[in-house]
């Protein structure tokens, strides 16, 4: 039997790109998946996604940097499905480039409060659930900005390189309890988010494309094929680890 059925997943920034491509994939391999974002009407659509597959679903409408939501998030998916054995924890969101002397607090509050302080409390609420059946995989998105530097991008990078070291962290942990913690760090992904980085500024597509030696951006499924290889078995003696999808962005 497959190891994904009957276990559950729950995926954050599910309601597009590389959330949306990985709840689908958790659900073609067997697993219920949680659908966890801020808009429902997208969250629906990949709760739908999901069905298409053969999968059950459910959307649960959390902002992850809210701790009484992502409470809720996990309470409500010990109540539908019992149990809780995978995390992909992928809600983000980016920083318009600007030079780091315009850079402003209120971009910094955001940008930490959901990347940072969001991915600390959705593996705070998880991880209690996963202990209750003896474990289970963690995945947080990091980026290849979670290793190298972005000039005009200071407080993602900073993000992201804070979720590395959430994840190396709760791994030493957590590790002889059973869950494992991995961080996945894409290269360019075409996802709205890209698309939100790039628009209005053509030149940038293609730059952003050069820096990759593979010679193209990534696919949002090609990020979620990642995250379900470090869910599964397959990488049992993987953890803390930062595997790079990035098309040998962050080789160079
Ligand atoms: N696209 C890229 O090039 C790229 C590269 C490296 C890393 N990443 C990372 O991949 C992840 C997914 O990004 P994507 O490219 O699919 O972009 P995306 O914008 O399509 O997906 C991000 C998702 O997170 C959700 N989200 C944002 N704030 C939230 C909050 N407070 N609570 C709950 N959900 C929230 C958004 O609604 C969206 O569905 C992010 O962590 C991003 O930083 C993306």
């Amino acid at each position: 039997m497959n190891e994904f059925q009957n276990k559950v997943a729950i995926v954050t920034g599910g309601t597009s790109g590389i959330g949306r491509a990985a709840a689908v994939a958790y659900a073609r391999e067997g697993a219920k998946v949680v659908v966890a974002g801020r808009r429902t009407a997208e969250g629906e659509e990949t709760v739908e996604l999901v069905r298409v597959q053969g999968g059950e679903g459910i959307f649960v409408a959390t902002d992850v940097s809210k701790a009484v939501q992502v409470k809720n998030l996990v309470e409500r998916t010990m109540q539908k499905f019992g149990r809780l054995d995978f995390a992909f924890n992928n809600a983000a969101i980016e920083q318009e480039p600007t030079p780091f002397l315009e850079q402003d607090e209120a971009t910094y509050d955001r940008v930490m409060d959901i990347n940072v302080k969001g991915l600390w409390l959705s593996m705070k609420y998880e991880i209690p659930a996963m202990l209750k059946t003896g474990g289970g995989s963690i995945v947080n998105t990091s980026s290849g900005a979670g290793v190298v530097g972005m000039a005009g991008a200071e407080i993602y990078v900073a993000s992201k390189h804070a979720v590395i070291g959430l994840t190396k962290s709760a791994a030493l942990e957590f590790g002889k309890q059973g869950i494992r913690v991995n961080a996945i760090l894409p290269g360019v992904v075409e996802t709205d988010m890209f698309q939100r980085f790039v628009s209005e500024k053509p030149d940038l597509r293609a730059q952003m494309t050069a820096m990759h030696p593979i010679g193209r951006i990534g696919k949002p499924e090609e990020i979620a094929e990642a995250a379900i290889w470090l869910s599964s078995s397959k990488s049992s003696f993987v953890t803390g680890h930062s595997l790079m999808v990035d098309g040998g962005f962050t080789a160079q």
